[in-house]
């Protein structure tokens, strides 16, 4: 059965779980690297070492190589050092973190007094959540399993598990934790339910409800996002008035997914994606007003688009986002807080889908049970239908239509059979996908100002998100740790995606001959955007090495 069995060539897995200073660690390192060193050319490559000067502060630092590197990236790995005259000394977590913040104050100018903090609260983060994973068997359905699997987080993030709050309040909704909650319900008095989109997309959901009384309809919200909400006035007064009624906790049981504030249903075969007043990386997660009517404008957009995408690309979809309800009383906050987009399940895939992110961990969880993957014929066979079912249909949909996919680890599902192989792929995420503004001009101008400027990039930003989404975010990572399992295969998957890429270049696009010929892929400035606290649509992309010339 899929899943469930051992590669047997790949070996034993020695550590299936990361500790939380080696991860902060790693992370903070990977940021470091990419971000600041590698542009300042303070980074050398010696063998199984790396060395990174921190020319500032006037310190030098030193990790392991897990390998030559051949991608954007370099496989970092313990122990982590730093020079002490002629000696190496450990240097861990909190030592790289006061030095990164050391060398960007002097680097840029200025302090950033929450930088560290927000590492601290990774860290801490990360250690509950290991705890707290430990007392709990792994999901029963291994597309949850691996919902619920990025421990670590982004690995380039310089504090991917930071979420604000004592663990103790959000623990029951973490998805590292391998939880599942009910979800809050809200009867909402019909004159003031706002509702768009496919009206009966809801009813599944409601079914499965508790009763709402008469003249009312329900609003499902998230338990951790209502207890952040539960002293605003207008909310405290509408139920006075009786125009929200509190029906509680109930109904089917919902898993947090990887965004955390998006949870499945299985018995509605549904997700809600649920604002949540959190910063989770570099978003506070809510649901703007005008994300809320972009998606849905979107999803009807996109509706020829995928149809077209799918028959050419192997049934690739886009999980539809058909409708939102929230609450009109006279407070955005609430609006936008309480806000919840519907999001098709996934039951009519073609196989067992996984996400992408849950194949990236340098342990191999995920890619060490996958059959095909047991010899490197195996790997090469897998890793080129992986591609081609991921690269295709996102430069198609950018090259051909006009549409940018955000193909980030966490925004794609890969579907296989039985066997492993990649059948089909699920694209996620109406917030982070956009359309090129001069190609979709006439539909755009429809839109109000605000929905429309959330939902259009021009052409090289777009370019720019899905060639960093695509090939630095997604594909490299994966590359990765199919090379940690075969290291010899490294420069050959690269190979294999050159020519997915080049397959695609039937159209005359400049900036695809660019990546060809191997201009520096863009990629996202993660640490840079924290250290200068800008939002993420603000954040900046540096050039890193390209693998596919
Ligand atoms: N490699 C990665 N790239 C991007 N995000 C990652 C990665 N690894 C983990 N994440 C996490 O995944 C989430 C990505 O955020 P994103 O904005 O795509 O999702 P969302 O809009 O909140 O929810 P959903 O994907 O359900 O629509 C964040 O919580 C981020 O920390
Ligand atoms: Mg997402």
């Amino acid at each position: 059965m899929l899943l469930t069995g051992r590669a047997p060539g790949a070996g034993p897995a020695p550590q299936t779980v990361p500790d939380a200073g080696t991860a902060t660690a790693t992370a903070l390192l990977n940021c470091l690297v990419r971000e600041v060193a590698a542009p300042d050319r303070q980074v050398r490559a010696e063998g199984a070492h790396l060395t990174v000067r921190l020319p500032r502060v006037g310190v030098e630092l030193r990790t392991g190589l897990a390998r030559p590197p051949a991608g954007p990236a370099h496989r970092l790995v313990p122990p982590y050092e730093e020079r002490r005259g002629a000696r190496w000394i450990p240097a861990d977590w909190r030592r790289l973190a006061d030095l990164i913040s050391g060398e960007l104050e002097l680097a840029t100018g200025h302090a950033n007094p929450e930088f560290l903090p927000q590492v601290r609260d990774s860290h801490t983060a990360l250690t509950a959540i290991l705890a707290a994973r430990e007392q709990r068997p792994a999901d029963a359905d291994v597309f949850l399993e691996s919902e619920q699997s990025l421990i670590a987080g982004h690995r380039f993030h310089p504090s991917p598990k930071s979420r604000q709050g004592d663990p103790a309040d959000w623990l029951p909704y973490a998805p590292e934790a391998r939880t599942r909650f009910r979800p809050h319900w809200l009867a909402v008095r019909e004159d003031v339910l706002v509702e768009a989109g496919d009206r009966a997309a809801f009813a599944a959901l409601e079914a499965l409800g508790p009763d709402a009384p008469a003249g009312y309809r329900l609003l499902p919200a998230h338990p951790w996002q209502l207890s952040l909400l539960s002293g605003r006035t207008a909310l405290q007064r509408a139920e006075r008035a009786g125009l929200v009624r509190d029906l509680g906790e109930g109904g089917p049981e919902a898993a947090p997914t990887s965004s955390i504030r998006t949870a499945y249903l299985p018995d509605a075969d549904t997700f809600c994606k649920f604002s949540l007043d959190v910063r989770i990386t570099n978003c506070v997660r809510k649901n703007a007003w005008y994300e809320l009517e972009g998606a849905v404008a979107l999803n009807e957009l996109l509706r020829p688009v995928f149809a077209a995408l799918g028959v050419r690309f192997d049934g690739c979809v886009l999980l539809a986002e058909p409708a939102y309800r929230s609450v009109a009383l006279a407070d955005r906050r609430l609006y936008e807080g309480l806000g919840v987009i519907l999001r098709q399940g996934v039951r009519n895939l073609a196989g067992t889908p996984l996400l992408a992110g849950a194949l990236t961990d340098p342990y191999g969880t995920f890619l060490r049970r996958l059959p095909v993957l047991s010899c490197a014929e195996g790997a090469l066979a897998w890793w080129d239908a992986y591609v081609r079912r991921v690269v295709r249909p996102v430069l198609h949909a950018f090259l051909s239509y006009g549409v940018v996919l955000e193909p980030h680890l966490q925004n794609v599902l890969i579907v296989l059979d039985d066997d492993g192989m990649p059948v089909q792929t699920a694209f996620r995420d109406l917030e982070g996908t956009k359309l090129v503004a001069d190609r979709w001009a006439e539909e755009l101008a429809g839109l109000p100002a605000r929905v429309r400027e959330g939902l259009s990039y021009d052409s090289a930003r777009g370019w720019n998100r899905v060639v960093y989404c695509l090939l630095v975010n997604h594909l490299a990572e994966v590359a990765a740790a199919l090379a940690d399992l075969y290291p010899e295969l490294e420069t050959h998957l690269w190979r294999v995606t050159r020519a997915h890429v080049e397959d695609c270049a039937d159209r005359d696009h400049p900036e695809l001959r660019a990546l060809l010929a191997g201009v520096p892929l863009p990629a996202k400035a993660n640490l840079r955007a924290r250290w200068a606290r800008t939002a993420d649509r603000g954040a900046t992309y540096v050039p890193a090495p390209n693998p596919l010339a």
